[in-house]
């Protein structure tokens, strides 16, 4: 495996919309935490090529303290010359003395969860930071030299979506990740929101026009990036190729040596049960789940997925099955296929999840 996952669950105020694995700290907590942390990596490091892509996420990694974030950074681990490192940090836990030492101890991309640069939806959101904070926050990061993303919810009551997509591109920052607001069952916000699909639509439609006039390009249904300014950690994911995790919630997909099994997928327990512990829950992934995975991630992608080399990894003949079944979206303009490789056009960026319904049942 040349990725790694590593979770930090430690925020300093939980937001009323966040299904995260998310706590406040308590005392002796993060000490603990960093040991757990320590011996797991020792185990895993004899399992691990040199990391290629590295990501701290929480939770709120930036939120520790200096000597943590020293011990955070420094578990060991065999890292390629060019690895990307990326660490999610809140705005208001960013100054520049901590972006300073942030690049010291080796990250190089900062995911920074902006969410809008409005105050009365900041409000309404429960974050803790207001807009200046997070235009000095993302200024420091790119002063610093930091490849840096910024993460806005669209579509929110009151939210002029248009100028906080405008303020993103003129920061300059070669990535953003435009979401709608999920409301996640048990979540307070979550239970009083309902979602208002045509304003997410609209949303979606204008950051499509305005992050794509600042030279971002719609790469998933929602990240936008400058050509070469990608997340190649969370291609990983979305190839469903093979990664490993550290840390309480964190789930990995490994490769399998048991006969009839493509992968498996281990989810460690909350930070509690996990300090205390309890192993991971185990799941075998068979081919053929395997092989539904891999169109869902794959599909919500503009490079979408190559049923040539999905065929040969799962020994399954799903190759001129599900390109028949794509006949009738290729048609309405929804897929393409390039050789073997089939992905959504940017119309069908925008209907996935049905686009993926279809797909699957030509596997059942
Ligand atoms: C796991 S959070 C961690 C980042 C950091 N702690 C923060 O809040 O800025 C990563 C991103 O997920 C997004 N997110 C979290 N909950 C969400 C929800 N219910 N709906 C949409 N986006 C959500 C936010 O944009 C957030 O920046
Ligand atoms: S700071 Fe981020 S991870 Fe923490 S509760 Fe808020 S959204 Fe979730």
């Amino acid at each position: 495996m040349t990725s790694l996952y590593v979770h930090v669950p430690f925020c300093p105020t939980i937001c009323p919309y966040c299904a995260f694995h998310a706590v406040r700290r308590t005392p002796g907590a993060v000490a603990a935490y960093l040991d757990r942390l320590r011996a797991d990596a020792r185990a895993l490091a004899p399992r691990l090529a040199p990391l290629e892509t590295l990501y701290f996420g929480g939770g709120t990694p930036s939120y520790l303290r200096e000597r943590e974030l020293v011990a955070l950074l420094d578990l060991g681990l065999p890292l390629a010359e060019d690895a990307e490192v990326t660490l999610e940090a809140n705005p208001g836990t960013l100054n520049r003395k901590r972006v300073e030492l942030l690049k010291a101890l080796g990250v190089n991309r900062l995911s920074i969860g902006v969410q809008s640069f409005q105050d009365p939806v900041l409000r309404a959101l429960g974050r803790a930071h207001r807009r200046k904070g997070a235009l000095r926050a993302v200024e420091e990061a790119l002063a610093a030299g930091f490849r840096v993303s910024v993460d806005l919810i669209l579509g929110l009551p009151g939210q002029d979506v248009e100028a906080d997509l405008r303020t993103a591109a003129r920061l300059g920052v070669g990535h953003v990740s435009a979401y709608t607001l999920i409301p996640e069952p048990g979540t307070p916000l979550g239970e009083r929101t309902e979602p208002d699909p045509d304003r997410e639509a609209e949303a979606l439609a204008a950051a499509r026009a305005i992050l794509g006039e600042a030279g971002l390009v719609r790469y998933e249904v929602s990240n936008f990036a400058r050509p070469g300014e990608e997340a190649r950690h969370n291609r990983v994911y979305w190839r469903m190729a093979f990664w490993a995790a550290l840390g309480p919630a964190a789930a990995s997909h490994e490769p399998a040596d048991a006969p009839g099994v493509y992968a498996v997928r281990r989810t460690n327990p909350p930070l509690f049960r996990w300090l205390a512990g309890e192993p991971p829950k185990e799941e075998a992934v068979p081919p053929l789940e395997h092989a539904k995975e891999a169109l869902m991630m794959g599909l919500r992608t503009r490079e979408g997925v190559d049923l040539g080399q999905l065929e040969a990894r799962t020994g399954l003949p799903l190759k001129d099955r599900l390109l028949e079944a794509a006949a009738p979206l290729r048609e309405a303009g929804w897929l393409e296929a390039r050789g073997s490789r089939l992905a959504p056009t940017e119309a069908g960026l925008d209907r996935v999840h049905s686009l993926v319904l279809s797909l699957w049942e030509a596997l059942s």
